[in-house]
Order: C-alpha cells, then sequence, then structure tokens
C-alpha cells in the first residue's frame, strides 16, 4: 500500500499547487477494423486557463466497439468539466500502439494515467515508467496485470454480470423444475482480458450444475473457458465458431435452446451465425453492454438480454477518483477483496451492472438518456 500513498502525497502536492481551468484535449483516433494506422484531432476547449492545468491521459483499447467510445467520451467529457487537460487515446487494439501511447502520455507530463487495457499482461514497460515517475495509475474497466504500479481499479462487478445472464436462464427455463433437457453452447470472451474469466465464472458456477444434473447438455462439449473464449472479442470469430458448432451438432434439426454468450459483441456474432444457419426454435441470448445494434436485436426479438453498465455511471467515478487521488483524499473503493493483480489486491470501486431486455430497455436506455430513439430505429 506505500506505493499508493507515496503517489497520493506527491500528485496531492502538485494539485494543491495547480488550478485548472477547462484544458486542451487531444484525441488520437483509430479508423475502424483492422486498421491499426491513426489520425489525430487536437481541440481547445473554450475557457482557458489549460496551461500548467493537470492532465489526465485515458488510453482505451479501440473504437471499433460502441462502448469505449462511449467510456472515452464520457470521461472526456467529465474530466473537461472538472477542469482537467485531457489526453484521449485509441490503439485500434493493437497492444503495441497502447504501449507507445502511454509513454507519450507520461513523457508528454500527464499526472494521472486511467488505462482500459487491451492486453491485461502487456503493459508492464509502460507501467514501470509511470511507476518510476510516481504517476498514479487506474486500471479502468479491465484489470491490469501483473505490475504493481496500478493504483486503482475501477469496474463493474464482472462477477455479477455473468451471474446475471446465467440466473435469467434459470429463470427462463426454469431449470429447476424442468424435466426437459436443454442444449445449450456457451461464447467467452478475449483470455488476455481478465474481465473475462469473471464473466465466464459468474455465470458457469450457476449453470454447472445444470450441466452436471444433465439438465443442460452442451453438444459440442466445448466447456472450459479456453475452449470458448473468443479472441480479441471479435464478432467474426464468436461467429465462425458457432457457424462450425450449428453444422457439427445442430444441423439434423436438434433445436439449439441457449447460446451464453459473455458480452454483446460475440453475442452479435451468435445472432449472425443463427441467422445464417439455423432453422430450429430460436435459442436465448444472453449479452452484455446493450450496445446499439444488440439493443435493437433484443427488440427484434434476436437477443433476449443484455447487462447494461451505464458507462456514465463508471466515468463520474473515475472522475471522482482522479480527484480524490490529486488532493490526496481518501480515495473512494468498495472492494479490497477480490481483483489481485498478481502484485497483490488492487483497492477498487465496483459500479453495479443492471440487466436489460426488451421490457425495461425504454426506461433504463431512452429516459435515462443513454440513446435516443432514433438510434435504436
Ligand atoms: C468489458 C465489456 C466488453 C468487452 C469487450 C470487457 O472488458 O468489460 O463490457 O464487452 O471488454 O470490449
Amino acid at each position: 500500500m506505500k506505493r499508493k500513498l507515496l503517489s497520493v502525497v506527491l500528485t496531492g502536492a502538485l494539485a494543491a499547487s495547480m488550478f485548472v481551468g477547462c484544458g486542451t484535449s487531444t484525441e488520437t483516433t483509430d479508423t475502424g477494423a483492422g486498421d491499426a494506422a491513426s489520425t489525430t484531432e487536437s481541440s481547445d476547449s473554450t475557457g482557458g486557463g489549460a496551461a500548467g492545468g493537470t492532465k489526465v491521459g485515458v488510453a482505451m483499447p479501440t473504437k471499433d466497439l460502441q462502448r469505449w467510445n462511449q467510456d472515452g467520451a464520457n470521461m472526456q467529457k467529465e474530466l473537461e468539466a472538472a477542469g482537467y487537460t485531457v489526453d484521449l487515446q485509441y490503439a485500434s487494439n493493437d497492444v503495441q500502439t497502447q504501449v507507445s501511447q502511454i509513454e507519450n502520455m507520461i513523457n508528454s507530463g500527464c499526472n494521472v494515467l486511467v488505462v482500459a487495457a487491451i492486453e491485461g499482461s502487456s503493459l508492464g514497460e509502460a507501467m514501470d515508467m509511470a511507476k518510476a515517475q510516481d504517476i498514479p495509475v487506474i486500471a479502468y474497466d479491465r484489470l491490469i496485470m501483473n505490475s504493481d504500479a496500478v493504483s486503482y481499479y475501477a469496474t463493474f462487478d464482472n462477477y455479477k454480470v455473468g451471474q446475471v445472464q446465467g440466473q435469467y436462464i434459470i429463470d427462463q427455463l426454469d431449470l429447476d423444475n424442468a424435466k426437459d433437457t436443454f442444449t445449450m453452447e456457451i461464447t467467452a470472451g478475449d483470455p488476455g482480458d481478465n474481465n473475462a474469466g469473471f464473466f465466464y465464472d459468474g455465470a458457469m458456477d450457476l449453470l454447472k450444475p445444470y450441466i452436471e444434473k444433465g439438465t443442460i447438455e452442451v453438444k459440442s462439449g466445448q466447456v472450459d473457458f479456453s475452449d470458448v473464449a473468443t479472441a480479441a472479442w471479435a464478432t467474426e470469430t464468436a461467429q465462425s465458431r458457432m457457424e462450425n458448432i450449428l453444422s457439427s451438432y445442430y444441423a439434423d434439426g436438434t433445436d439449439l435452446d441457449i447460446c451464453l454468450c459473455s458480452n454483446d459483441s460475440t453475442a452479435l456474432g451468435v445472432e449472425n451465425a443463427l441467422a445464417a444457419n439455423y432453422n430450429g426454435k430460436y435459442p436465448i441470448v444472453t449479452g452484455q453492454d446493450c450496445d446499439i445494434e444488440n439493443t435493437k436485436n433484443m427488440i427484434a426479438g434476436k437477443q433476449s438480454m443484455s447487462v447494461f453498465k451505464d458507462t456514465r455511471t463508471l466515468a463520474s467515478q473515475v472522475v471522482k477518483m482522479v480527484g480524490q487521488i490529486l488532493s490526496g483524499e481518501t480515495v473512494d473503493v468498495n472492494d479490497t477483496e477480490t481483483y489481485d493483480n498478481g502484485t497483490g489486491i488492487i483497492p477498487s470501486y465496483l459500479c453495479e451492472p443492471v440487466f436489460a431486455d426488451k421490457d425495461n430497455y425504454e426506461k433504463l436506455l431512452i429516459e435515462s438518456g443513454y440513446y435516443t430513439e432514433d438510434q435504436l430505429k
């Protein structure tokens, strides 16, 4: 815990000596799937007072998945509203790009780093550099592994996300009273993302007893995390794996009852595969994030549920943590047991994930201003 105190004291002193107005923001934009090239946009926010302001580096994984665009935009908006200068970067899901971006943030004088890692274990050098300069690091949504440079972690309760998905399946099929056997296939997340195991475990800890009893049958036999993981959470990878499964195990007319998908990008792949290669009874399909395409699919009956993680809540929490770190206050955490990154437990703030389906999406997503009605048409 010493490392945290040191950072807090140093940066607290720094913050006390600086007042910051609305700042300059530099945003590197990645331009789409598979495109490692970046264009850099700089914009000066109005309000002035940026020179000498406290600068927060925000490293996001990719613009390819909708949620990270929202996370980045929310972070930038909230940090600027709080008076910080923001250096927001997207790395096209390329680890080396992200490492360079973080190193640039450090070299260009960022006082705090907020990092959503592409691959949790690949940021070692950049983290060492941050630590050497006493720059506090907040791991954003995904834990940065095997580095003692990480001061805090802010995320959603990842295990609970999986539990919400698993419990939904249990309730929908009334598995405790079921006489029938239900078929299920599992699509999990990226093995390089520490969250993926938590999602899988949360759901599978609830569902495994039914597999063991025979109430659920996984016809492909692919149950272990390593067999069902999806590199980079890629829709196309999830789709082609599900196409193979459908043609190998369900082409004889067997119904597939359940598709446990850890998130929306993988669910989308599974939904595409079902549309192209399956004519049986439509299965329960789970997801996470309430991405626009998936929410549209929920409305259209092609996805049963999603887990809503309001990125505005996470951004607010992180901005609060940044302020607390810089002013030397006690940092608001609500979990000091769950997230060990290999160097010890990282004090964490876990936001609450919320169940979403076609019956509550209007209230959750439209009335709350997360999406407009038009975005979901
Ligand atoms: C996030 C999920 C997201 C996935 C793919 C995970 O780390 O927690 O919300 O769907 O990455 O981007």
